[in-house]
């Protein structure tokens, strides 16, 4: 059996009454681009929450990479190599493009080194930090605007300023939630692009979202999520053609992506 690079073991996460996430389990071989679909409300976020240990589980094991990673705290997690995008994006202003870039790496440096002060890094470290942010920032195709200030930027350049911030420091897994909401054709087809390049290079990644062109497109498999279960998974053309997939979609309002 090929060793996964994720694997949930009946998860579930529960706020009191709402049962977000119910019961899922699924694994994830390494260097496949993966795609979560369903309804606004079905447990997408959540998931990804909990894989990235932001909200406690109710029940159930996420193992990754070989460790159980269900009670680590969210530093922890990232440490052991998980990397994560949000629903909305969150860059520090008054950072260039390039700073917001580097400051992650050396953020990883402070969890890494455990009492080591977070500017004392020996110039070999120094030297691996900037590197780290060249490769993320050429990755992203940010290079020509490392020097720019988010705010003067568009929306789409924007998130693919988080995405290098998200790989810089070289994760195994990385998870997207709606990398590509709110964005014109030309910026989703840019970071659809970028995100099967990485994947061509061995990053496993995990993406929430709605397009289902760019899914059905980009992934190698998509899981279904609705009412906090996985009801398909699947190659995504086959995947999405299942009856009970259409049902999903059809039965309820469609989320607009916000
Ligand atoms: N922190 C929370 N507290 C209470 N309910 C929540 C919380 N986060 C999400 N939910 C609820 O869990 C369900 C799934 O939400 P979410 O994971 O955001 O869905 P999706 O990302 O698929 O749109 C929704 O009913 C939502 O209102
Ligand atoms: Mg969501």
């Amino acid at each position: 059996m090929a060793e996964s690079m994720l694997s949930l073991d009946d998860v579930k996460v529960h706020f009191g009454g709402v049962r977000a996430v119910d019961g899922i389990s699924i694994a994830l071989e390494p260097g496949k681009l993966y795609g979560i679909v369903g309804p606004n409300g079905s447990g997408k976020t959540t998931l990804i929450n909990a894989i990235s240990r932001l909200v406690p589980l109710t029940d159930g094991t996420i193992t990754f990479d070989g460790t159980v990673v269900s009670r680590m705290r969210p530093f922890q997690v990232s440490r052991e190599g998980l990397a994560r995008t949000f629903q909305a994006v969150r860059l520090l202003p008054t950072l260039t493009v390039r700073d917001n870039v580097r400051v992650a790496v050396d953020r990883m440096r402070d969890g890494d080194g455990g009492r080591r002060g977070r500017w004392r890094r020996t110039p070999a470290e120094r030297n691996r930090a900037e590197n780290a942010t060249d490769v993320a920032l050429e990755r992203l195709h940010l290079t020509q605007l490392a020097g720019e200030y988010p705010e003067n930027l568009p929306f789409g350049t924007q998130r693919r300023v988080e995405i290098a911030r998200a790989i810089a420091n070289r994760p195994k897994l990385l998870l997207l939630d709606e990398p590509i909401a709110g964005m014109n054709r030309e910026e989703r087809t840019e970071i659809a692009e970028i995100m099967k390049s990485l994947r061509d290079d061995g990053l496993t990644q995990l993406l929430i979202e709605h397009d289902l062109r760019i899914v059905l497109s980009a992934c190698d498999h998509i899981f279904v999520m609705n009412f906090g279960k996985c009801v398909a998974d699947g190659p995504p053309r086959e995947t999405a053609a299942r009856p009970e997939v259409q049902e999903a979609y059809l039965g309820r309002k469609h989320d607009g992506g916000a």
